[in-house]
């Protein structure tokens, strides 16, 4: 069986400009290219699982305008489920992204994210119910989160919650997640704030040093893929689809962290969020070809 995976997340567009310097405020200066990408932290976790082969629904608002009907469109193509992303009237959210040296910078203007309501999350309850894997992010509404998280634990649903972009978060929400995946900065806000106790949920990314995570008291570092980057963009998305599609198969955490960080190794080879989002065969051959390090 596919593993059910439902998103309750962000849908943005993504305008991305790379360039080979950057400006200084009030400074203007010519940039390399333009491209425009479907993205926002749901969409991305949730076209990794499909392409990874999931069962993926897709819980979020966009726009009434040209950008949330490309994006529907596409991710139809992508094969995800979104009956359940609604039209509302405001603008599709946009992220607009720097991409200098294969880093980026970005700026997110919510929009339609913040259409998602805890009564709209409400009004999903059982499409939630129904999954193996919940995935939620911090580009929609705070109450929409904890309304999601809630009725999946409600229903034995198990909750990976990546709180990015990082802000304070109510303690009682912590409790009802399963799997935290900060990366380090977002870690360290979350650790002032709630202290030693979330250590056994936290799956911590660090990028090129891979990723850290507490087991019995200890903490476990698993190595990343040494791969040549030309975009981050997405990156963190990409593990955290994989990691829910490889824990919903049964695998090990330590398993599931090291799948997590081939899809997004891979991920990182093109520009733009999704596009290098590879499939179960491409993670599979590239696992088998070793890490090169
Ligand atoms: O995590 C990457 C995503 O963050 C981008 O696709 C952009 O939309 C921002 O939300
Ligand atoms: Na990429």
């Amino acid at each position: 069986r596919k593993p059910k995976i439902t998103v309750v997340g962000s849908i943005n567009m993504d305008l991305v400009t790379i360039t080979t310097q950057m400006p200084q405020m009030g400074e203007t200066l010519l940039g390399k290219q333009f491209q425009m990408n479907p993205g926002g932290k749901g969409a991305n976790q949730a076209v990794a699982a499909a392409r990874l082969g999931a069962d993926v629904r897709l819980i979020g608002c966009v726009g009434n305008d040209l950008f949330g009907q490309d994006i529907l469109q596409h991710l139809r193509n992508e094969g995800i489920d979104v009956s359940d992303v609604e039209p509302v009237t405001d603008r599709t959210a946009t992220a607009t992204i720097t991409v200098y040296n294969a880093d980026n910078s970005i700026i997110v203007v919510p929009a339609a994210n913040h259409h998602v309501t805890a009564s709209f999350v409400e009004s999903k309850r059982e499409v939630i119910a129904d999954s193996d894997v919940l995935l939620v992010q911090l580009e929609i509404l705070l109450e929409g989160v904890q309304k999601a998280v809630e009725i999946a634990k409600e229903n034995g649903v198990t909750v990976i919650l990546n709180p990015a972009p990082i802000q304070e978060l109510p303690a009682e929400l912590i409790r009802q997640v399963d799997y935290l995946t900060p990366n380090e900065h977002e870690q360290m806000v979350l650790m002032q704030q709630l202290g030693e106790d979330i250590r056994e949920k936290l799956i911590v990314t660090k990028g090129s040093q891979g990723l850290s995570f507490w087991q019995e008291g200890r903490e476990l570092n698993v190595p990343a893929y040494k791969i040549d980057v030309v975009d981050t963009t997405g990156a963190g998305d990409s593990f955290n689809g994989g990691l829910a599609v490889a824990l919903s198969q049964g695998m090990s955490l330590k398993a599931a962290c090291d799948y997590g960080n081939a899809v997004a190794a891979l991920s990182t080879t093109k520009l733009g969020a999704q596009t290098g989002m590879p499939t179960a065969e491409e993670v599979a051959q590239f696992i088998q070809g070793g890490r090169n390090q």
